[in-house]
């Protein structure tokens, strides 16, 4: 798969070639997409999950949003997707570090960015002229999502296995603060998702070169 580019004219010499620049190398791409994959799986099988025994007496998930039909073939979908989930959430995570990626990317994060390019966006000022360059409130969503994302996983996991990796659960002050926890984390998911798309929608150029790579 080729790596995701932009093409940049050469100003002074119109019959130059242009040349590219990579917005998001191919293996960040193909992991996003199989981790989105995974990720509404997970989502629509997990309210299958809560509407068993619902965290709160007053809502339950409409089942035209969720997989697996009932309890046991919801367990099944989560289990199954939980494989791609956590193989390719560690391939990315090993990638990421690896290869630099996330420092580049992500860091710094500092509060005055973070204020001055929240401030900006909310009066339509915010510059979209580079994608290979994430502003603040971006590098803090993506970082956050990611940590985010290591929570939902260790949290399934010391609910999956509550006896076998009881210092997992305890770590999270028991098993039912951990279902909690793991409910919270695909809240902020979903919300994280939602605002993702829109702005990929609103940015038509982050969306084409997401999909197709130009
Ligand atoms: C390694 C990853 C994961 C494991 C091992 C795991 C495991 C589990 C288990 C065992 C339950 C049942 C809890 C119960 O019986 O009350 C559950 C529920 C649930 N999971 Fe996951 N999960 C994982 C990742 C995710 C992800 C990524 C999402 C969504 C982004 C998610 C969303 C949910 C939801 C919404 C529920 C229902 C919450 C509840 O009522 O307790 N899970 N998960």
């Amino acid at each position: 798969m080729s790596s995701l580019t932009v093409s940049e004219q050469h100003t002074e010499a119109p019959s130059a070639p242009a040349t590219a620049k990579v917005i998001q190398p191919a293996w960040v791409r193909t992991l996003h997409w199989i981790n989105a994959f995974a990720m509404v799986l997970m989502i629509m099988s997990g309210w299958q999950i809560y509407n068993a025994s619902p965290l709160f007496d007053f809502f339950s998930f409409s089942s035209s949003i969720t997989l697996g039909g009932w309890l046991g073939g919801a367990l099944l979908w989560h289990f199954a997707a939980m494989w791609i989930l956590m193989v390719n959430g560690l391939i990315y995570l090993a990638l990421g570090f690896s290869t630099g990626r996330f420092r580049k990317k992500l860091l710094p994060i500092t509060p005055e960015g973070v204020i001055a390019d929240t401030k900006a966006a909310l009066t339509g000022k915010l510059a979209h002229d580079d994608l290979t360059k994430y502003n603040y409130v971006q590098k803090l969503l993506y970082a956050g999502v990611i940590v985010i994302g290591v929570v939902i996983v260790l949290s399934g996991l010391s609910i999956w296995k509550p006896v076998q990796l009881q210092w997992l659960t305890a770590l999270f002050g028991g098993y039912d603060i951990a279902r909690y926890v793991h409910f919270i984390c695909m809240a902020l998911i979903v919300a994280f998702m939602v605002v993702h798309v829109a702005l990929a929608l609103l940015v038509p150029k982050s969306l084409r070169a997401m999909i197709i790579g130009r």
